[in-house]
């Protein structure tokens, strides 16, 4: 006979899978019928909040491996020359939810995670360099316009481009996103960008801004408006099935690590703010400079213990890398964790995927729901104790400390030479779209403009656009015309002004 037994929550055998205790074989139902209400009761509380940005992804384990040596600008461990470190990278697209489809257009979220021997290291990052906005203010309303309307539930261009058009600093990002890495032809076929510029501090203490990219080995690839549209339809979880397949095939992504680097003083005097993530460093002041490599070679065992669980959070940093005067990362340090808490639960660091696999946590906060690992039981839980108890590592008082800066906090807050909206936005048009590239990028915003129903909205769409390039505004403003004269279909008018 099989010892293989259904068992309640408890561990005891059932019964029955299939039949509650009732009275006779038709009877009414006992609500003594212990399983029958387990079974019912765990279902019901199966759903956690999903994320509020960032609902539908997927993600994989692996390993980073530091074949460079770059311990003059950062004493972390996990950047130390042969260093490796368990790494776990999440994708997610933006403003969908959980069963949304993956091929619609939109940025991607790439956040990774170091399990480093100083504890858990995150870089929460996207597939573009910038971002749409450059203060946490901000950052509700531009999901909200995003997500879905009140009334009706339904997504909404006119919603969308209300806020884009309204926010002149979002225009380089949405330049990428509605250029061809809108639509990337899969997760590992696409750059990740730590975005934000952080800082990097040396074992002298010397201090250094930089900006992360990892950029894929399987090279950048992005699909057209008809190839997404149809997949969205007939396979919505295109993304998330091509990763897990490549990687169960033993066909593992790796991604290159560069950074550039910009010594700290030169954060008060460059051209524009360095800390404004809504812009890209020149690669000519600032060359790449190689760190290593990153690979995804282990499916999750269990998507929802090990990925919907999976908490990134830009407040994860580890001793010799803090964040910058970048007013958005300030906000996300606040808002990951207290995210978490709710979604989660009070104590979701405790869980094996949250947990630091590489350091030991030895801490003075303890209990709340669910605690799970605790301290040896001779501990104190309060410092300072006569008991042995951990003390904190005085050398690491004000490291990275820029607070204390005031030459800097004014720099960061002044206006430079650079300083505007749709310079970069512009540049990115002109000199980086090829001609091809430009034609899908106007036949895009053209439908994008048909779909906006009010006219301020759609004279603030053209503005915007002619803000970037006059040209780029002049061709759109004429094409919508023409369409709506019905002398051409638009998107063929202006593939010939390309
Ligand atoms: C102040 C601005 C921002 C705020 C307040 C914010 C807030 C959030 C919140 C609350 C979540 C859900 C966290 C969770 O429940 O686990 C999230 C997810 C995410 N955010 Fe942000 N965010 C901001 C800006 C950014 C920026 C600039 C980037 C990229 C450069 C970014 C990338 C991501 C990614 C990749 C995720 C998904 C992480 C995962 O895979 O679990 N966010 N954000």
């Amino acid at each position: 006979m099989s010892e293989n037994f259904t068992t309640t929550q408890s561990g005891a055998p059932v019964a029955s899978d299939a039949h509650s205790l009732t009275s006779g074989p038709d009877g009414i139902t006992a609500l003594h019928d212990r399983y029958l209400v387990e079974k019912l009761a765990s279902f019901n509380r199966e759903r956690v909040p999903e994320r509020n940005p960032h609902a539908k992804g997927g993600g994989a384990f692996g390993e980073l491996v530091i074949t460079e040596d770059v311990s003059k600008y950062t004493r972390a461990a996990v950047f130390q020359p042969g260093a490796t470190s368990e790494t776990l990278l999440r994708f997610s697209s933006v403003a969908g939810e959980q069963g949304s489809p993956d091929t619609w257009r939109d940025v991607r979220g790439f956040a990774l995670r170091f399990y480093t021997t100083e504890g858990n290291y995150d870089i929460v990052g996207n597939n573009t360099p910038v971002f749409f906005i450059r203060d946490g203010i901000k950052f509700p309303d531009f999901i909200h316009s995003q997500k879905r309307l009140g009334a009706s539930g339904l997504r909404d261009a006119d919603m969308q481009w209300d806020f884009w058009t309204h926010s002149p600093e979002s225009a380089h990002q949405v330049t990428y996103l509605m250029g061809d890495r809108g639509l990337p032809t899969s997760w590992r076929e696409m750059n990740g960008y730590g975005s934000h510029t952080y800082q990097w501090i040396n074992a002298e203490g010397e201090r250094f801004w930089v900006q992360y990219h990892f950029r894929s080995r399987q090279g950048v690839h992005n699909m057209s408006n008809e190839e997404a549209e149809k997949l969205a339809g007939s396979d919505a979880d295109f993304y998330r099935r091509d990763l897990f397949d490549n990687i169960e095939a033993g066909n593992f992504p790796t991604w290159d690590v560069a950074v550039q680097i910009m010594p700290y003083e030169e954060g008060k005097t460059y051209r524009f703010n360095p800390f404004d993530i809504t812009k890209t460093w020149s690669h000519k002041d600032y060359p790449l400079i190689p760190v290593g490599h990153f690979t995804l070679n282990r499916n999750p065992q269990n998507f929802f213990a090990e990925i919907e669980q999976a908490a990134f959070s830009p407040s994860n940093l580890v001793p010799g890398i803090d964040i910058s005067p970048d007013k958005m990362l300030m906000a996300r340090v606040f808002s990951y964790p207290d995210a978490q808490r709710n979604r989660i639960g009070t104590n979701y660091n405790q869980l094996p995927v949250n947990q630091p696999h590489a350091a030991k946590v030895n801490t003075y906060m303890h209990e709340g729901a669910m605690q799970y690992t605790f301290n040896a039981p001779e501990a104190r839980v309060y410092a300072p104790n006569s008991f042995g108890g951990p003390e904190a590592d005085a050398a690491r008082a004000g490291e990275g400390s820029w607070e204390t800066d005031g030459e800097m906090i004014r720099a960061a807050a002044t206006l430079r030479s650079e300083d505007d909206d749709f310079g970069q936005a512009g540049t990115l048009y002109r000199e980086v779209f090829t001609a091809e590239s430009k034609e899908r990028f106007h036949a895009n915003l053209l439908g994008q403009c048909q779909g906006i129903t009010i006219e301020s909205i759609r004279e603030g769409f053209f503005q915007y656009w002619t803000n970037v390039d006059a040209n780029l505004g002049a061709i759109l403003r004429d094409a919508y015309a023409a369409g709506v004269a019905g002398t051409t279909d638009g998107a063929a008018e202006m593939a010939g002004k390309a």
